[in-house]
């Protein structure tokens, strides 16, 4: 067994505030800030900013991930910033923003292009910067992660970097910056973390470490998921959703993910599809695919979540079906063809699911025609 969680986890209400202060404890004197400017206009960024100023750490701030990381925004922030000058990388925003961080501390040590260390373990030495990532959203876990995802506009697909090299520093997770997400960011980002704590606990790489992780998670997301969607302001629920998406991460980056996230990969790359809702689609077809070969696990899931006693006590694999009722309250219904599905894209879409660094961890193997029965579903 291989467990590894080389981030320092730091956890608390208003705990953003403390940034500077934890920055300046690192040694560092310069951080390059990268975020969204929505957040720096919103005022969410806020109390980082001031805690800097407040610690006497100089900051340069780069707010211009405002979508998800492409391969020409990273050659756009390339071209325009200079990323020898600073000791630290600060993230403040949520997956998109932790990652492209992480992609300019492996640029400014290394050169080259991000495509360059696409795969695992392609990180030639330790980053020398500190990363240092504040989430705004609760779901990707990439402020605990190894992973850093790129669309390829080019190759309409997605591909990730994988390192444990490029695991922040310290992950510094604070619900109260986790308030201003509006109801559909909230769903889509907590159903991506509550497909990590499911995909982890199936995946054939889990493990006693990885699924007492994977467990609690979804417990706690479960708990919270639905009050945080409704009342964005119940900082508790907030807080459980955090909680459970960075723990569900702890496990999935040690498991790995599955078949739901291998066919996000071409689906988020050939349709204007975020990331959770494409896990959203796939959840419950890829449940039941794979509960013929983990249907106490499936069951085991549903407990986690309270699907007990409602009236579906059909054992183990026929459960699944509870989880649609869950996303259809967080308004998860869309389908393929609401994002432009065309016919002739399935053959990439099947071979790109197969080629995914993701898919080999599914419990159960799919052939080309089970891909196509099952994306059919989706459309
Ligand atoms: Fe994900």
């Amino acid at each position: 067994m291989r467990f590894d969680l080389p981030t320092s986890w730091r956890h608390g209400r208003g705990l953003a505030a403390q940034t500077g202060r934890i920055l300046r404890d690192l040694g560092c004197a310069h951080s390059l800030l990268v975020t969204d400017g929505m957040l720096v206009e919103k005022g969410v960024v806020a109390p980082v900013v001031a805690s800097l100023d407040d610690c006497e750490v100089e900051y340069t701030m780069c707010a211009e991930v405002t979508t998800e990381p492409t391969v020409s925004l990273f050659e756009k922030l390339v071209d325009g910033w200079d990323l020898t000058g600073f000791d630290s990388v600060l993230a403040v925003g949520g997956g998109s923003v932790i990652d492209v961080a992480k992609g300019l501390a492996v640029v400014a040590q290394f050169g080259g292009h991000i495509r360059d260390y696409a795969g695992f373990d392609r990180i030639p030495a330790p980053l020398l910067r500190k990363i240092v990532a504040v989430p705004t959203t609760a779901g990707t876990g990439s402020e605990i992660s190894d992973g850093s995802v790129w669309i390829d506009e080019a190759r309409q697909t997605k591909f990730l970097v994988l390192s444990t090299r490029i695991c922040p520093t310290i992950a510094l997770t604070d619900p109260e910056m986790t308030c201003s997400m509006p109801p559909r960011i909230t769903a889509t980002s907590g159903v991506d973390a509550l497909t990590h704590a499911i995909e982890s606990y199936v995946s054939v790489d889990a493990g006693v470490a990885t699924e007492l992780f994977s467990l609690r998670a979804i417990e706690l997301i479960g708990a919270g998921l639905k009050k945080a969607y409704t009342r964005g302001d119940d900082l508790d629920a907030r807080e459980a959703v955090q909680l459970g998406a960075t723990m569900a991460m702890i496990a999935g980056m040690n498991a790995h993910m599955g078949l739901c996230h291998a066919l996000a990969m071409p689906l988020c790359g050939l349709y204007p599809i975020p990331h959770g809702q494409a896990c959203a689609m796939a959840l419950p077809h890829v449940l039941e695919f794979n509960a013929e070969v983990a249907g106490a696990k499936v069951a085991g899931i549903c407990e986690a979540l309270a699907m007990v006693g409602t009236g579906n006590d059909a054992p183990g694999a026929a459960r699944y079906r509870e989880i649609e009722g869950l996303l259809a309250a967080l308004g998860m219904t869309g389908r393929l063809r609401d994002f432009g599905y065309r016919d002739e894209h399935m053959d990439i879409i099947v071979r790109e699911t197969l080629n995914s660094v993701q898919y080999r961890f599914n419990p159960r193997a799919a052939s080309e025609e089970d891909l196509v029965r099952l994306v059919e579903r989706l459309v």
